[in-house]
């Protein structure tokens, strides 16, 4: 596909599948507060079947909403369900992994120094996790562990590091986080849409036949809506993780996405008790000294003592950088890049001549010396030699190692 066509599909499918996540989390953080915040009503107060209430004030207006334990002895004329933001999400979500990832696979899911795979090859892994995925987590939800959701938690949590881990092998870093948060989205949408949703319907359907709610199917609900108020933080993490390559690019990014799923969700159990009213203290720095114990642990080494300018090795000359640049970077950050995924120089960044190399030294320093996430999926095979060259070049340049 033409790429210029491509950036301008993937900027409306983005733009589209962040306003439909906003407003499916948006949404279901407000129901998670809600039946958090009820608070059970006086004997005689409010009508049959109300278990509780919570009163709030927003954009100048007050609002009363009540509970029902159980339903209501009559359905209202209009009941208003929440799905079209889980299922909106999860379409365009995919939707943006076939179209950036899976139709680029060489660009974006290989990279030769993890595994030379072909195109096709990639592309079922990712299907495969994204699929298969689901598979695994609906069997052990159904299995006899639903009746133990904390070891159901422990080995959910563990399969997620375990296919983490297992595609850092496999894929490019960043292909492989994008998968594990495809995934465990996937999770979650389709608890909306095969058990959430057909668990509400069939309890609206018994009503309207007058028979008993059917609580099995409403207990098969409640726990994927409490996996979906843990993962979110966890998968908001990977949608914006693209950003933050010191993380997947890290030697152990796996480990790296495992500590900050548990951030997330420790840090969403902590909310949920706050709005409980349970005072729970200690989880907050807890959460706190884990994310920052992630980051210092996970600052990257920088290059070898051997390289960093000092010592006897030969000062590196701008001819040669740019005879590196040349075979490693031009591909794409030119005016016209060569590099078929890519209709523009990636983040306008233009290193074409000695002037604009030397500008970007720092971020050569970054991206090249320090994370090594430069050249894109080393995809033209530059050697540690060479990587060693631009290390010299750029204390030559900033000073320090
Ligand atoms: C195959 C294409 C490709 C090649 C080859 C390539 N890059 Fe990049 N580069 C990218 C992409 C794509 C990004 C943006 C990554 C992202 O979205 O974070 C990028 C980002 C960067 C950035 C970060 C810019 C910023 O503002 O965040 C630097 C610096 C960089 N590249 C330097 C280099 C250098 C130096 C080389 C050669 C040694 C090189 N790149 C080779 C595709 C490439």
């Amino acid at each position: 596909m033409d790429p210029y066509v491509l950036e301008w599909l993937g900027l409306v499918t983005r733009w589209f599948h962040f306003v439909m996540g906003v407003a499916w989390i948006g949404a279901s953080f407000y129901f998670v507060w809600l039946n958090n915040a009820v608070r059970p009503l006086a004997a005689g107060d409010g009508a049959p079947g109300v278990a509780g209430e919570v009163w709030s004030v927003h954009g100048g207006a007050f609002y009363q909403v009540q509970k029902y334990a159980g339903a209501p002895e009559k359905l209202p004329a209009v009941l208003h369900w929440f799905k079209w933001e889980a299922y909106l999400t999860w379409l365009s979500g995919f939707a943006l992994l076939v179209l950036i990832f899976w139709s680029n696979a060489k660009a974006y899911m290989i990279d030769p120094a993890v595994r030379d795979l072909l195109g096709w090859q990639a592309v079922a892994v990712g299907a495969g996790v994204v699929f298969g995925g689901w598979v695994v987590y609906d069997g052990l939800c159904r299995s006899p562990l639903r009746e133990r959701p904390r070891l159901l938690a422990a080995l959910l949590f563990a399969f997620g590091v375990g296919v983490a881990f297992g595609l850092s092998k496999v894929l490019s870093p960043r292909a492989a986080y994008v998968h594990v948060g495809a995934m465990v989205g996937t999770w979650m949408a389709a608890n909306v849409f095969f058990v959430i949703i057909p668990g509400q319907r069939a309890m609206v359907d018994a009503m309207i036949a007058g028979q008993p709610p059917p609580l099995e199917r409403g207990k098969a609900g409640a726990l994927r809506s409490l996996h979906n108020n843990y993962l979110t933080l966890p998968v908001l993490f990977v949608m914006i993780s693209g950003h933050f390559p010191s993380t997947w690019g890290h030697p152990h990014a796996w480990a790296i996405l495992a500590l900050l799923g548990v951030v997330g969700a420790g840090y969403r159990h902590w909310v949920n008790l706050e709005e409980r009213g349970k005072a729970a203290h200690w989880i907050l720095p807890v959460v706190l000294l884990l994310l920052v114990g992630v980051a210092v642990v996970a600052k990257p080494r920088g290059p070898a003592p051997a390289s960093g300018g000092e010592g006897g090795a030969a000062p590196v000359s701008i001819t040669r950088i740019q005879q590196l640049v040349g075979a490693h970077c031009l591909q794409c950050h030119a005016t016209q890049p060569l590099y078929p995924a890519f209709a523009t120089p990636p983040k306008g960044l233009l290193l074409e001549t000695p002037d604009q190399i030397r500008a970007a030294a720092q971020a050569i320093r970054q991206q090249v010396v320090i994370l090594q996430v430069m050249p894109f999926g080393n995809q033209n095979g530059m050697t540690p030699e060479e990587r060693d060259e631009f290390a010299r070049w750029c204390a030559q340049e900033l000073g320090g190692g």
